[in-house]
């Protein structure tokens, strides 16, 4: 294979990556691609961009909504015109085709490209918008992928353990953390019921159509909404309020071996039922990670100061490289947060 060729797969993987998990188009930069160097944006390379990204079979069937990908291709159309290019005519067809259709939707797809020796594909199920029904747990938040890329790199933490989420809301870091990191069990949970429902929908379409999947429980009104075997991980969704932190030790759950969490320090009138939840599942031998999206740093001083009044320690963790995708278009820091019983 010639130089040009994997030129040529390096900007189209690199391009489906960003549009398929609808990342940031403020962020994308094609020109960084290095897509001038050589031919620039010939018509062969448009093509097998559009099929990779608009017209591909996974977009079909499970889309991600239309008003990104006008976005992304009058984008598109933009730099190859820059670059002195001609657009191909299917891409003109694509635009042609988004912009009549009728309406946009309020529930879109998004899907994940995660490594795990292969490659694999984590679609979900979201809200287009970022607060809706009166939650900021239908749709995927960059804690969430910034704590997916923390987990793989320190997989070895997971593997084969008893991992807790709280707050997992549509299960971005979980299903990652499944794919890449096979705890022995893998326990989603979240409190609200539109939240628990699509989660349940998202875990039943990742891991009920592999063969070595088995479906051992679902339910309504229970606290366990939804129990898998997939491989040998056993996979749980179950409602659970910080508040009731107590409760549910009491009904004799297993201790997690890890607790983790993305983007759940941002409203501090909830911390002290969260600090009081983690107290309760905190021991001398187990700890808690969570990614805190850093909106207002007075929020997350005043949880980091109230762990203190719980006995609770925390320490910096840190990623080795960034390389996950930005799939939010405003810039706040993302701290890693290790929280453990206090010696
Ligand atoms: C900003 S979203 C983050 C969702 C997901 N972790 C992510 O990063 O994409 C916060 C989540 O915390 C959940 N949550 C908020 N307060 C809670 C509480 N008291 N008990 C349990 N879950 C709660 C919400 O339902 C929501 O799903």
């Amino acid at each position: 294979m010639d130089s040009d060729m994997n030129h040529d797969i390096d900007i189209v993987n690199h391009l489906t990556k960003q549009f398929l998990c609808c990342a940031a188009l403020i962020k994308m930069d094609f020109t960084v691609l290095g897509a001038l160097d050589n031919c620039g944006f010939d018509l062969d390379l448009q093509k097998q961009i559009l099929d990779n990204t608009i017209n591909n079979d996974l977009i079909k069937r499970y889309p991600i909504k239309t008003s990104y990908q006008k976005s992304f291709l009058k984008l598109l159309m933009q730099e190859i015109e820059e670059d002195g290019n001609e657009i191909h005519d299917d891409l003109y067809a694509a635009y042609c085709r988004l912009i009549s259709l009728p309406y946009e939707e309020s529930v879109h797809y998004r899907h994940f490209l995660v490594e795990n020796g292969t490659l694999s594909c984590i679609t979900l199920k979201e809200s287009i918008n970022l607060i809706s029904e009166g939650t900021t747990g239908l749709c995927s938040w960059q804690g969430a992928v910034v704590l997916s890329q923390w987990c793989a790199e320190n997989k070895g933490q997971f593997f084969g353990k008893n991992v807790l989420e709280l707050g997992c809301g549509v299960g971005l870091t979980g299903m990652s953390v499944i794919s890449v990191c096979s705890p022995k069990q893998y326990v989603f949970s979240d409190c609200h019921p539109t939240v628990l429902g699509m989660l349940c929908e998202n875990v039943k379409l990742n891991f009920l159509s592999n063969e070595r999947c088995k479906l051992l429980k679902t339910s309504e009104t229970s606290r366990l909404k939804l129990q898998l075997k997939y491989e040998q991980i056993d996979i749980q969704v179950i409602d659970l309020k910080w508040e009731d932190t107590d409760k549910y030790i009491s009904e004799g759950s297993s201790q997690p071996d890890v607790i983790i969490a993305a983007d759940i320090l941002y409203e501090n009138n909830s911390f002290g039922s969260l600090t009081s939840g983690l107290r309760h599942f905190l021991t001398s031998s187990n700890y808690a990670i969570i990614a805190a999206i850093i909106r207002n740093e007075e929020t997350i001083s005043q949880f980091l100061e109230l762990l203190g009044n719980y006995d609770l320690a925390f320490e910096e963790c840190s990623l080795l490289k960034w390389t996950m995708p930005t799939i939010q278009s405003i810039d706040a820091p993302v701290r890693i947060l290790k929280i453990f019983q206090k010696t």
